[in-house]
C-alpha cells in the first residue's frame, strides 16, 4: 500500500470493537483459523448452531458430483419454520418482526406472531389451490408485508418461489414464468412509488396472454391501489378472499437441506438470464451467520435493508436473513427522494435504525440531492441510534464512502463494503465490523470460511499486487446450486473447463493490496453491465434492440458515470437510413421505450448512436473496446488498421 492509501485506513471505533461478536483481528483469524482446520467442521459447527433441524444431518459435504455440491444433505429441515416459529417459541411472539412504512409515510408493525399466523394462512391458501412441494410460483410484488409473507408462506409448504422484480416488463415476466414452469402467480393490483401509481396485474396479464398460462393456473392478487383490474373468473384470486377463514396454523413441510427454496433470476453473458437456484438449509445457514458476523445483528438492533425482494439482497437481508435472527427490521415500499431525499434518513431518525444497508447508487444521488437541498442532508437529523452502515451491488468510490461514513454514520459508524452476488447468496468478502480496519472502496478479506482468490487466465494464484480474475476455491454452503433447467450451462459458466473444473468463476476482475492481501474489485470481466447496482446483460438489451422492426443490428457497452456507475450506451444500425438530428433524437426515444418495454426501464439505453454499420474486424467480429471508448467519448488511441470501414468511427461519436 502506498503511503497515501495507508492514511486512509480507518480503524473501527474501541466502542464497536468492545461490543462486538466478532471482536478483533485476532477473533476474525481465529475464525479463518478454524474453518482451515477442519473446514467442513467449521460449517458444520455454525448450522447446527444457528438453525433448527428436524432431522439431524449427519453429512457435511457432499463433493462426489462436483461442481453439483450438496450440504447437510441428509437433514431436513422448513425454512419458514427456523424464521418464524422459532423466535415464537422462544417467547419473542410479541416483538415486532416488520416496521412497514408506505410509500405516503403511513406505519403498520408486524409482531411475529401476527406474522406467522399471516404466513400459514396464506400457506394454507396455497394449498387449497392444489400448490405443493417443489412447484414453482412466481412473485411479482411491490415491496410489501405481503411480498415476505408470500416467500414465507412457499418456503412453509416447500414451493419454490421466484421472485421477480416489480419494475420487469410483461416480456421478462413472461419468460420467467415460462422458464420456471410456474403454477401459480402473486401479484398485486397496483403499486406505490414517489407518490405515483403504477400498474402490475394488466402487466401480469400480458405476461399471461402466452404461453404461460399453460403452466399457471391461478392468480392471486394483493389489493394495494384499489385501481380496477380485470379479473379471470376460475384463475385469479383476491388474495383477501383466499385467506379469509384460513386456519391460523400450517404444518411446515420439512425439506431436505437441498431442497430449492428459490430460483431468481439474473443476467449473465448471453442473452437469456439465468434461474439461479439456491438451496433450504445452506443458503439459510449463511443467511444467519452473515447476519450475526457481517451486521453482527443482536436482539435490540433495528435493521434496515434497502433492497427490492426482486434482487437477491431482498432475499438474504429482508425475507430470511433478519428473521432467522428473530430482529425487528424495517420494509419500505417507496424511494429514497420522497417526498423529498431526506426520506431515508427521517426513517433512520424515527424508528430508530441501528444497521442501514443500502446501495453505493443511492448514497451517491442523495449526496447530490444535499447538495442541492440542504434541508435534506443527513446531518439535518437525530442519526445517533446507528451503529453499523452496510454498502452492496458496485464498487464504492473513496469520496462516497467517506461521505457516508461522516454525514451518515458521525465517523462513529464502520461500513461494512460487502462483496456478493446473486450466486454466492450471502455475503463473501467484507469486513467484519468489530475487526477490521476499513480502507474506502475496498471489500477487505473474506468472509470466515470463504476461501477467496485472485487467479490467471490458468488458474494460476498471482501475486498479490496483481490485478486477476476473482475465484472461489472451495464449496459453500450458500452457493447456487445450478441454472434451473440448465445444468450444463452452470458448469460452463462458473466451473470452467480452464480452470479444470475446479474454481468458482465469479465473473469480476479484482486486485489484492501488496501488503494488507485486502481485495478490491475491480469490475466485471464479462459482457455484464452493473448500473445503479442492477446487473444487466449487453446481449440481453442488444437482443430487445434487434427485436424492434427498424433496427438491423445493435451493440451494447457500459461507460462509467457519475452516479450509476455505469450507463448503457447502444450503437444502433437501422434497416433504412441513418437519422440524423430531429429524426434521430425522435428514434433514440423511441427505442429507449421500447428497450423499456422489452425489459423493463432499468434496462433503457441513457445514449444510442446510430451509424451506417458497426466497426468490425475484416473477420467480422465486433470491435467492442473501440465502442467503449467511443461511448466514453475518447479519442480512439488503438490500432484501428484491422478495422474493415473506419469511416464509421465518425458516425458513431454522436448523432449529428
Ligand atoms: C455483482 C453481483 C450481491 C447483491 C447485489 C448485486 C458487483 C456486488 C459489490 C461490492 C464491488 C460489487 C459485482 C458482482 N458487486 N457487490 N461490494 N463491491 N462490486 O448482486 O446482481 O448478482 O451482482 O455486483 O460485480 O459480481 P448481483
Amino acid at each position: 500500500m502506498s503511503s497515501e492509501q495507508q492514511a486512509r485506513v480507518y480503524q473501527p471505533s474501541a466502542e464497536a470493537v468492545s461490543r462486538a461478536r466478532v471482536s478483533g483481528m485476532d477473533a476474525y483469524e481465529a475464525l479463518c483459523a478454524e474453518a482451515d482446520r477442519d473446514y467442513e467442521g467449521f460449517w458444520a459447527r455454525h448450522a447446527r448452531e444457528l438453525l433448527e433441524w428436524q432431522t439431524p444431518f449427519t453429512q457435511v459435504l457432499d463433493e462426489s458430483e462436483a461442481p453439483f455440491f450438496k450440504w447437510f444433505a441428509d437433514g431436513t429441515l422448513n425454512v419458514s419454520y427456523n424464521c418464524l416459529d422459532r423466535n415464537v417459541k422462544r417467547g419473542d411472539g410479541n416483538k415486532t418482526a416488520i416496521i412497514f412504512e408506505s410509500d405516503d409515510g403511513k406505519v403498520a408493525r408486524v409482531s411475529y406472531a401476527d406474522l406467522l399466523v399471516r404466513v400459514c394462512r396464506f400457506a394454507n391458501a396455497l394449498r387449497d389451490m392444489g400448490v405443493k412441494k417443489g412447484d414453482r410460483v412466481i412473485i411479482y410484488l411491490p415491496m410489501s408485508v405481503e411480498g415476505v409473507i408470500a416467500m414465507q408462506a412457499c418456503a412453509r409448504i416447500g414451493a419454490t418461489h421466484s421472485v421477480v422484480f416489480g419494475g420487469f416488463s410483461a416480456h421478462a415476466l413472461r419468460d420467467r414464468i415460462e422458464d420456471a414452469g410456474a403454477v401459480a402467480l402473486i401479484t398485486s393490483d397496483g403499486q406505490f412509488r414517489g407518490g405515483k401509481m403504477l400498474p402490475l396485474k394488466s402487466i401480469a396479464d400480458e405476461a399471461l396472454d402466452s404461453d404461460a398460462a399453460k403452466s399457471c393456473k391461478n392468480v392471486i392478487v394483493l389489493r394495494r391501489t384499489g385501481a380496477d383490474v380485470n379479473m379471470v373468473e376460475g384463475r385469479d384470486h383476491w388474495m383477501h378472499e383466499v385467506v379469509d377463514g384460513q386456519p391460523d396454523t400450517c404444518e411446515p413441510e420439512w425439506v431436505g437441506a437441498e431442497h430449492p427454496l428459490f430460483i431468481l433470476y439474473t443476467s449473465g453473458s448471453t442473452g437469456k438470464p439465468k434461474g439461479v437456484q439456491h438451496s433450504s438449509g445452506g443458503y439459510l445457514l449463511q443467511a444467519a451467520m452473515s447476519m450475526r458476523y457481517t451486521f453482527d445483528i443482536q436482539p435490540d438492533d433495528v435493521f434496515w435493508c434497502t433492497a427490492d425482494i426482486g434482487w437477491v439482497t431482498g432475499h438474504t437481508y429482508v425475507a430470511y436473513g433478519p428473521l432467522a435472527c428473530g430482529s425487528t427490521q424495517i420494509v419500505f415500499e417507496g424511494v429514497p427522494t420522497y417526498p423529498n431525499p431526506g426520506r431515508f434518513w427521517r426513517m433512520v431518525q424515527d424508528h430508530k435504525v441501528s444497521i442501514f444497508y443500502t446501495a453505493p447508487t443511492a448514497i451517491r444521488s442523495l449526496i447530490k440531492a444535499s447538495e442541492n437541498n440542504p434541508d435534506c442532508a443527513p446531518t439535518q437529523y437525530d442519526l445517533s441510534s446507528l451503529r453499523i452502515l452496510g454498502t452492496v451491488g458496485e464498487p464504492i468510490n473513496p469520496a462516497a464512502w467517506e461521505w457516508y461514513y461522516e454525514n451518515v454514520g458521525g465517523g462513529r459508524c464502520p461500513i461494512v463494503d460487502t462483496w456478493w452476488q446473486t450466486e454466492t447468496g450471502a455475503h463473501m468478502i467484507t469486513p467484519l465490523p468489530g475487526a477490521t480496519p476499513m480502507v474506502p472502496g475496498s471489500c477487505t478479506l473474506p468472509f470466515p470460511g470463504i476461501q477467496a482468490a485472485i487467479v490467471d487466465e490458468t488458474g494460476a494464484d498471482v501475486p498479490n499486487g496483481h490485478g486477476g480474475i476473482l475465484v472461489v476455491k472451495r464449496p459453500w454452503p450458500s452457493m447456487i446450486r445450478t441454472i434451473w433447467g440448465d445444468p450444463d450451462r452452470f458448469r460452463k459458466t462458473y466451473f470452467p473447463d480452464d480452470f479444470k473444473g475446479k474454481l468458482y468463476l465469479a465473473g469480476d476482475g479484482a486486485v489484492r493490496d501488496k501488503d494488507t492481501a485486502y481485495f478490491t474489485i475491480t469490475g466485471r470481466i464479462d459482457d455484464v453491465l452493473n448500473v445503479s447496482g442492477h446487473r444487466m446483460g449487453t446481449m440481453e438489451i442488444e437482443s430487445a434492440l434487434v427485436a424492434h422492426d427498424e433496427v438491423a443490428e445493435a451493440a451494447v457497452v457500459g461507460r462509467p458515470d457519475e452516479l450509476t456507475g455505469e450507463a448503457i450506451v447502444a450503437f444502433v444500425v437501422l434497416k433504412g437510413a441513418r437519422p440524423t438530428g430531429e429524426a434521430a433524437s425522435q428514434k433514440v426515444k423511441e427505442l429507449q421505450q421500447w428497450v423499456g418495454k422489452e425489459i423493463g426501464p432499468i434496462a433503457r439505453p441513457k445514449d444510442i448512436r446510430f451509424g451506417e454499420n458497426l466497426p468490425k474486424t475484416r473477420s467480422g467480429k465486433i470491435m467492442r473496446r473501440l465502442l467503449r471508448q467511443l461511448a466514453k467519448g475518447e479519442e480512439i488511441t488503438q490500432d484501428t488498421s484491422t478495422l474493415e470501414n473506419p469511416a464509421i468511427l465518425d458516425q458513431l461519436k454522436g448523432n449529428g
